[in-house]
């Protein structure tokens, strides 16, 4: 248990949208959160996100320990393969919580990504750079049918198999799918490949607490169980009974919906750390796929500050007025860097000598803060604690739960996505599919 929790900020948004107006939603908001627990909203079928936390088994825990640990042990890289949500929410919590330079320190295992993307380039390069390496492959797909993680794995497959044999092959492919439907599933019982169970009743993008994304997280050795527990508080502090004005999930979900309605069409997720890269395109697809349809919905984009500062921040600071920026912001760095003196001072920066870069960073974060605000453009502030399993965990269920009540004050069912379809069905008649 964390003293600390993690906290959402929108008095910069008061002078967009009065406090009076958000608080007078209360009721709207109630509605929408009772609609997910009681199941009685659109979708209503693939809410099995929203006690998983809670409800997830020792048994499913211990078990992806033990094969994570089996993984680990046997391979110096482990190779992942999925799209969407069968990989973002792992990459998120690997690429926020793991040092920023493992993958050049010879750190095992390394986990690297394949399925999410069809770039010829990048598959040979992936298997080029795997020749005479030790590597194991989770296969991730919900549906086993998508066509990006089923081309990956069927050269990967090849190659562990010619490289290693059939039979040690076997013991270092791990299938995580639907319980009895689909093309993997009926491969990997066919080559008796181990596997995990994505529920029936989870979606794509809301299945970063399932396998999905725990097999891979425990994979890299970061700690599951403090990332289920910071999800079991949030599950908590976000629950049906919890009153408006203490749910930030259900302040979070109102305050964009009423500023979308003003106008702001496109919400920025910033943040301060290029660790939290990957939960900004994580964050996208579950909001861009879970409300965008209907020809509605806010487009959700996202920047990296202060890197993007120097070319986004133009854009930001003066372009149409049609956005508001939601910052992640984490109070504490986990490590101490100070600025150094230097003698001749030629750069000039003998006045932040002593100085924390964090400290550096926190004034950059303030200073963008007011400036955008003054320029135009609301600000939302989730403010971590530090960066640990425990908030990462807490963060990616507030926003799952401030997802399915935004989507139901907007009037969508958040947990369908027909829209992906579109593309599928044009390029397989352009590849002559069979049917
Ligand atoms: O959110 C979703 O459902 C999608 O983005 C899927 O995660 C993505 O298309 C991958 O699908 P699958 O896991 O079936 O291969």
């Amino acid at each position: 248990m964390n003293n600390k929790q993690i906290t959402l900020n929108i008095d910069k948004v008061f002078d967009f949208v009065p406090e009076k107006q958000i608080f007078s939603c209360a009721a709207t908001a109630q509605e929408a959160n009772l609609s997910l627990e009681n199941g009685s909203g659109k979708g209503n079928d693939f809410l099995g996100w929203l006690h998983l936390p809670s409800s997830i088994s020792r048994s499913v825990v211990d078990d992806i320990q033990q094969t994570a640990y089996m993984l680990r042990s046997t391979c110096e890289i482990v190779v992942v393969i999925g799209i969407g949500g069968s990989y973002l929410g792992a990459k998120a919590v690997i690429d926020a919580l793991s040092g920023a330079f493992n993958s050049l320190t010879g750190k095992r295992p390394l986990v690297v990504y394949a399925g999410h993307n069809i770039g010829e380039d990048y598959l040979h390069e992936l298997s080029t750079f795997l020749v005479g390496k030790s590597f194991g492959i989770i296969n991730i797909s919900k549906s086993g049918t998508t066509t990006e993680p089923a081309l990956a794995f069927r050269i990967l497959k090849k190659q562990l198999e010619e490289a290693v044999g059939k039979n040690e092959a076997v013991g270092r492919i791990v299938a995580v799918t639907d319980a009895a439907r689909g093309a993997l599933r009926t491969l990997a019982d066919r080559e008796g490949y181990k596997t995990f169970v994505i529920p029936d009743n989870v979606g794509g993008r809301f299945s970063v607490l399932t396998p999905v994304g725990l097999l891979p997280i425990a994979v890299a050795g970061i700690n599951i169980q403090a990332l289920i527990d910071g999800a079991v508080f949030m599950e908590k502090a976000t629950g049906k009974d919890i009153a408006f004005e203490n749910n930030p999930a259900a302040i979070y979900a109102v305050t964009r919906n009423l500023l979308y309605q003003q106008g702001k069409k496109t919400e920025i997720l910033a943040n301060f750390n290029p660790k939290l890269h990957y939960v900004s395109e994580w964050w996208k697809q579950l909001f861009g796929e879970s409300e965008g349809k209907e020809h509605k919905g806010i487009f959700p984009a996202s920047v990296d500050f202060t890197t993007d500062l120097h070319s986004m921040g133009q854009w930001i600071q003066e372009g149409e007025r049609t956005i508001f920026e939601t910052v992640i912001s984490v109070l504490n760095a986990n490590h101490c860097v100070e600025v150094p003196t230097d003698a001749e001072d030629l750069d000039g920066l003998n006045y932040l000598a002593g100085k924390r870069v964090d400290y550096v960073n926190k004034m950059a974060e303030l200073g963008t803060q007011t400036a955008h605000v003054d320029g135009g453009v609301p600000n939302i502030k989730i403010e971590l604690p530090e960066l640990n399993e425990y908030y990462m965990g807490a963060l990616l269920y507030f926003f799952e739960r401030a997802c399915g009540i935004s989507g139901y004050i907007l009037g969508v069912n958040p947990f369908d996505q027909p829209g992906v379809e579109a593309y599928k069905k044009n390029m397989f008649a352009l590849l002559k599919k069979p049917e």
